[in-house]
């Protein structure tokens, strides 16, 4: 039997927290007199925090010091904690919760792989912890996705090659990281954004071992 792993995205994988970066993004924007819309949000999924400002900056043609940045950053980062204060298992994805208690019965190792300097404390919140053998998040890389650093680290810490570990992303980025990496790529959400995976699925809700175990092995 081959050997296999999970590494999971965190932010519109395991949670739908991409609506409330989206929140304190905009509400950044509007403090510094622009706005921007849904379809720029998206090229922002997957992507770390200083990344994404600077993306935003850009389309609002603003020029910062690196101090300024920093300081917008913390504030961000305030007011999206804010939006998860009261977060709890109700915020977990339909399907997930079972998928990991299953994985976890098959004895299956799970990573995760998440941008987010907040992946601990939202595991904790929503009481999945302890699913995981190993939190790959964005305190422990130093070049984030498209960059495969985050799964490689994933990986090596389950102590699977990526050929044996599937990734679950809902970022274009997240895929192009997963891809590059050498992983099998599990696209969660539409197949026209991430066409790049080897096999898209809408969500979790009809996902069991067994289905991902055939997954796994039709993937090369
Ligand atoms: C990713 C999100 O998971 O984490 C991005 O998709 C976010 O939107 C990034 O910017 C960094 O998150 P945080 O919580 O460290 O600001
Ligand atoms: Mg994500």
């Amino acid at each position: 039997m081959s050997k296999m792993g999970c590494i999971f995205d965190l932010d519109g994988v395991i949670v739908d927290t991409a609506k409330y970066h989206f929140k304190a993004w905009k509400r950044l924007a509007n403090e510094l007199g622009f706005d921007f819309d849904e379809s720029q949000n998206e090229q922002l999924k997957g992507v770390s925090r200083y990344d994404s400002l600077n993306l935003i900056l850009g389309w609002g043609g603003i020029e910062m010091s690196e101090e300024d940045k920093q300081k917008w950053m913390v504030t961000k980062n305030d007011w999206y904690l804010e939006l998860i204060t009261d977060m709890n298992d109700s915020e977990i994805l339909d399907g997930v919760a079972p998928l990991l208690a299953e994985l976890q019965f098959h004895k299956i190792p799970i990573a995760l792989g998440s941008a987010s300097k907040n992946s601990q404390r939202i595991l904790n919140a929503v009481g999945i912890s302890h699913f995981f053998q190993s939190v790959i998040d964005g305190n422990k890389v130093k070049k984030g996705k498209p960059d495969p650093e985050t799964f490689l680290l994933g990986a090596e810490a389950l102590g699977l090659s990526p050929n044996d570990c599937i990734v679950f992303e809902d970022a274009p980025k997240g895929v192009k990281a997963g891809k590059a990496g050498g992983f099998k790529v599990i696209g969660v959400g539409k197949s026209e954004s991430l066409y790049e995976a080897d096999y898209v699925i809408p969500g979790f809700s009809k996902v069991s071992y067994s289905t991902l175990f055939e997954l796994f092995n039709r993937m090369n």
